[in-house]
């Protein structure tokens, strides 16, 4: 039996403490969130046990092996000190931080206390990608030369939102930055991106993007083509391919049912899933198994604190290439395992 806490309760804290709440061998013990109040009712209703708003409570129980940092971005990285200090094992959610030099502080300490750290890169659990993966691996595309991703949102999020996001690359475009080096299996040399804004004028106010198309260039070779967009009005839209010497595989939308009608006029299907909370239901569900299972194990996560230092280096990369308007081949140190 593995015993957790929960440090906030929004939107994805309450995905991961329901997903927990329905496994058998990981006892949820406390959530904790800044406005218990409107959480209480929730809480009570999946049956946790401890609700607070002192996330310390989380930390200093000994009962407890392992946290989620399911809280507001600039929150993670203090909480992962104090986590990795107290000696828990921790799952935090994308991104790490802001900053390059903040992230790397935060992996520094879980380095030092030796406990593990899983960044929440979801997708990496989603079945289509998994197999994607899978097959790259195993050669059957060969060598890859082309990975495209296109990764849309259905509605921008509100304006607030953006305005605290840190911007398109280091709050959505990160998971596509993963999604390539784990397609891809090497690191990033080059990246170019441009960006324009066509849906939200706050994006502009805030010298952010609500558009972008980002190329990388990889070690080995290999180029990214990764397209974004705040508003897809079709729905939230999530394709990948990767085409390589010896073949090409590619993954469609999810869409709620397969259904197709066939008239004189058209042909028509659902439109996909509305949004992340349904196109990655399973993968939120199989991330967290992942980390449970390499607690249990003493496995090194399947997501680890460099995926998440080499994705966030990325998206600055990203912000810095998009600002000069030209292509960016360096942003600090190319790893932290060196
Ligand atoms: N992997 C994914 O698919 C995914 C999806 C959504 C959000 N996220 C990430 O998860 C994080 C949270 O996003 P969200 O959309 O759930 O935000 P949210 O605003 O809905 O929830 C954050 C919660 O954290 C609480 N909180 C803040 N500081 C706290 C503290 N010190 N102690 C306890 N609770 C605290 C807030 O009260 C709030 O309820 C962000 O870093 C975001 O980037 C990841």
């Amino acid at each position: 039996m593995i015993t957790v806490g929960i440090i906030g309760a929004g939107r994805i804290g309450k995905v991961h403490a329901e997903n927990i709440s329905k496994m058998r061998d990981v006892r949820l013990k406390t959530i904790s969130d800044l406005y218990v109040e409107s959480v209480v009712p929730w809480a009570e209703g999946q049956g946790i046990e401890n609700i607070t708003n002192q996330y310390q409570e989380i930390l200093h129980d000994e009962e407890i092996d392992a946290v989620l940092i399911c809280s507001s971005t600039q929150t993670h990285v203090p909480l992962i000190q104090e986590a990795a200090l107290c000696g828990k094992h921790i799952f935090c959610e994308k991104p790490i931080s802001f900053t390059i030099e903040d992230t790397m502080e935060a992996l520094d300490v879980v380095k030092e206390k030796e406990v593990l750290l899983q960044i929440g890169f979801n997708r990496r659990f989603d079945p289509n990608f998994k197999r994607v993966h899978e097959l790259v691996r195993s050669g059957q595309v060969g060598d890859v030369h082309i990975v495209k991703i296109t990764s849309r949102d259905p509605a921008p999020p509100p304006a607030e939102y953006i305005k605290t996001s840190g911007g398109i690359f280091i709050d959505m475009s990160i998971h596509d930055f993963d999604m390539a080096r784990y397609i891809v299996g090497s690191e990033v040399e080059e990246v170019y991106a441009q960006g324009a804004v066509f849906i939200d004028p706050v994006c502009k106010e805030v010298g952010d993007v609500d558009t972008a198309v980002i190329t990388l260039k990889f070690k080995n070779g290999a180029i990214a083509v990764i397209d974004n967009s705040r508003k897809a009005v079709y729905g939230y839209d999530q394709r990948v391919e990767v085409f390589g010497s010896k073949g090409c595989v590619s993954v469609e939308n999810d869409l709620p049912t397969t259904a197709k009608l066939l008239t004189e006029e058209s042909v028509a299907t659902d439109k996909p899933k509305y949004f992340f909370l349904e196109r990655y239901k399973e993968a939120y569900v199989e991330e967290i198994r992942s980390f449970f299972h390499a607690i249990k194990y003493n496995e090194t996560p399947l997501v680890t604190g460099e995926d998440g230092y080499q994705a966030e280096r990325i998206a600055h990369m990203a912000k810095a290439s998009l600002r000069a308007n030209s292509p960016v081949q360096c942003y600090k140190k190319k790893s932290l395992l060196t």
